[in-house]
């Protein structure tokens, strides 16, 4: 069933990819004339936002993953349905974090708080430039970001199909291509993991019965779920977006089944090992599968909106 459902994901995304429309207008000076200062009222609102919560820029980052993922970045994610079926109502998006949404809603309203801008900037496009900024200010590359995305007007609860923690890395292939995107982009943007955190829940049952996981770490982990409801995604430097990742994956201390396969899978092992000893190497390849990830289904002026509140089509 669950098989059944990744085909056909993939199969509607792999329609969205060959519409002759898809992409085909993003460019990063999109907004020069129409609102010029539209970059740097996005990195300060952003700021403000990571300076109050340390969940902010991670949970802002896997917001866009999530966009992207499902009916492409169309911040069809953003959404809130009066019926109830919507995408952030999907089992598979409840661990989003809140700081996610307010750090976009906050970006759109000081970028509608400049009347040059205002309503001229889509949703899609601040989650894009809120996803790079909550890199580029935790001490990640700082990145060109291409614009031009409209918003999506539809947002299901079945819709959304993700990748889950206990898949391999078959299935994380098939996943990301179905995205347009490589094992190598796969690999590189699961080091988006650098920042953030997990709910015990998604690691515990590996606990003490995963041979890959790092005995030490197991000990490390069991007290920390005894003590709160989560871990860090990288202890090693948790608010620093670097290629320690990497090096955890290299000694069994990846927090999910998911991150760890990378490693354990001798197919994709040479990759963590050349990203794990090569930051410049991590942070271009990041960078570049994030812009590719930013191009999956994006809407055009045929098909989308410039969505005045995030949270409702206009
Ligand atoms: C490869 C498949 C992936 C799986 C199975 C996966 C799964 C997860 C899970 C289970 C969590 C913990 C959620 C929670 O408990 O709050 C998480 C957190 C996170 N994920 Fe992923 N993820 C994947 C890929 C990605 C990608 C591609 C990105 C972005 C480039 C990303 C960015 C993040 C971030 C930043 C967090 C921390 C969020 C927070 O602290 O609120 N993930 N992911």
């Amino acid at each position: 069933m669950a098989h059944l459902r990744l085909w056909s994901s993939f199969l509607a995304v792999v329609v969205m990819l060959l519409s002759p429309l898809a992409a085909a207008q993003l460019r990063t000076g999109y907004y020069a004339s129409i609102c010029p200062k539209l970059e740097a009222i996005v990195r300060s609102s952003v700021k403000q936002s990571m300076a109050q919560s340390p969940i902010a820029g991670p949970a802002a980052l896997r917001l866009f993953f999530h966009d992207c993922a499902v009916r492409g970045c169309d911040a069809s994610i953003m959404i809130v349905n009066s019926n109830s079926d919507d995408e952030w109502r999907n089992p598979d998006d409840q661990s989003l974090k809140p700081e996610g949404f307010q750090t976009i809603l906050a970006a759109k309203a000081a970028v509608d708080n400049d009347p040059q801008c205002r309503y001229k900037v889509s949703c899609a496009d601040i989650l894009a430039l809120a996803a790079r900024e909550a890199v580029s200010q935790s001490g990640g590359p700082y990145y060109q970001v291409e614009l031009g995305r409209y918003d999506g007007r539809i947002s299901t609860k079945s819709s959304v199909v993700l990748p889950h923690v206990d898949f391999n890395l078959d299935q994380l292939n098939a996943f990301f291509s179905g995205l347009g995107l490589s094992q190598t982009d796969m690999i590189a943007l699961s080091g988006g993991h650098t920042l953030g955190a997990a709910d015990c829940t998604f690691f515990q049952s590996r606990i003490g019965t995963d041979p890959s996981m790092d005995s030490g770490f197991a000990t490390q982990l069991r007290s920390t779920c005894a003590r709160q409801s989560f871990a860090l995604l990288d202890a090693a430097t948790p608010g620093g977006f670097d290629n320690s990742y990497f090096k955890n994956l290299q000694g069994g201390r990846g927090l999910l089944g998911s991150d760890q396969v990378l490693y354990t899978d001798q197919r994709s092992r040479g990759t963590v090992n050349y990203y794990a000893s090569n930051q410049d190497a991590f942070f271009n390849n990041f960078t570049n599968a994030m812009t590719k990830l930013g191009r999956v289904g994006v809407k055009t002026a045929a098909n989308g909106e410039i969505r005045r509140d995030c949270r409702t089509p206009n």
